[in-house]
């Protein structure tokens, strides 16, 4: 499969890839510090839920060199640090994965030599991107496992939402992964990539990815799930997650509980994978899931030109909240938890022989 340096270390720097400029143009940007990198994910250079996390783990590695080359070692770390990170932290606030790595690379500036904190905070970066590519991995697997029998006369129709693949993870992608586990499995599947407004990931990040991979690929609006569905012509619905609450209520891009809606109502099984690092314990269901609102411009301008009224007034959530009753399974990299429910989504963290589905 092709492979995009989502973001990666290069020299001594976070290189990412421009997710802005996509399917028009391949353009990489580096980073020399811990506020550069908050504000390319908070100007979505990079974007996706694990995609957060990996970068915001390279963005504390790339602060402390930056720290380190212009003062020295620090008498604190935790100090020098401080305002790195809390710049990363509220670059973004729905995707729990952002906190989640900078809750895994915090402790090391207290527990590691001082001389050598940024060497330990790069390998400690390397490895969540390495992990993140390992759960994608998996989860494919196990998604793919589960997934209904192709029809008789069809190849398997997937409908997607939003972008889930390998430039919103580490490499492979959550619910592009089950996507290309399944190609394997069945030889061929058909894939319905919703355009996803108002930014538009589906139609420039995974229609682009998947035909990069070769995919039988068809676009959609939001607006024609219904249709699509109605019609016969989705079997399964398979989308990736930005915070799984302990009740397994999903957040996701904004659409997504329309689809599961429309999944239900037409019998239509309903996926949602994501890494464990992406499921939030501490977080009791998902009305306490915090949702990002964007720039009104993003719905009143195509393309740079105004296309709504003068003067109106925008609601613009970026995500949604999919109730665990809606999410015929949750897939991950420890295995499928079908449908999700608080006991069997904490048993993930625990014992894998314990888990519902993962026989
Ligand atoms: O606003 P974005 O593009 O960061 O939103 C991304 C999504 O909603 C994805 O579906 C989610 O992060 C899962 S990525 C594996």
């Amino acid at each position: 499969m092709t492979i995009f340096d989502v973001a990666v270390w290069s020299q001594g720097r976070v290189r990412m890839l421009d997710q802005r400029r996509l399917p028009n143009a391949e353009i990489y940007h580096d980073y020399g510090s811990a506020a550069e990198v908050a504000e390319a994910i908070r100007a979505m250079v990079v974007r996706g839920a694990p995609a957060i996390g990996c970068a915001a783990a390279f963005g504390v590695a790339v602060e402390a060199f930056r720290v380190r080359a212009l003062k020295g070692v620090p008498d604190s770390w935790v100090e020098a640090m401080a305002p790195g990170l809390a710049q990363l932290r509220q670059a973004r606030p729905t995707a729990v994965n952002l906190g989640w790595a900078l809750d895994r690379m915090a402790p090391l500036l207290l527990t590691v030599d001082p001389e050598a904190v940024p060497e330990r905070l790069l390998a400690e970066a390397e490895e969540i991107r390495q992990e993140d590519i390992a759960a994608c991995r998996a989860m494919g697997a196990l998604g793919a496992a589960i997934l209904p029998a192709p029809p008789p006369d069809r190849p398997l129709a997937i409908l997607t939402h939003c972008n889930a693949g390998a430039l919103a993870t580490a490499g492979y992608g959550t619910a592009l992964g089950v996507i290309r586990a399944a190609r394997a499995r069945f030889g061929r599947v058909v894939v319905y990539a919703t355009e996803t407004r108002p930014y538009l990931q589906g139609a420039r990040l995974t229609a682009w990815e998947l035909r990069q991979d070769g995919f039988d690929v068809t676009l959609m609006t939001d607006s024609m799930t219904g249709h699509a569905m109605h019609c016969g012509r989705i079997d399964v619905v398979v989308v990736g997650a930005d915070r799984v609450a302990a009740n397994g209520d999903a957040a996701n891009k904004i659409g997504t509980y329309m689809h599961a809606v429309l999944a239900r109502r037409h019998a239509i099984p309903f996926l949602v994978a994501c890494p464990l690092s992406t499921i939030d314990l501490a977080t009791a269901s998902g009305d306490h899931i915090p949702i990002e609102e964007r720039s009104p411009t993003e719905v009143t301008h195509w393309a740079g030109q105004p296309v709504a009224a003068d003067g109106v007034r925008v609601f613009n959530p970026a995500f949604d909240v999919t109730p665990a009753e809606l999410i015929s399974a949750l897939v991950t990299e420890r295995g499928v938890v079908q449908p999700p429910n608080e006991s069997a989504i904490r048993a993930l963290f625990g014992s894998l022989e314990s888990l519902p589905g993962t026989g």
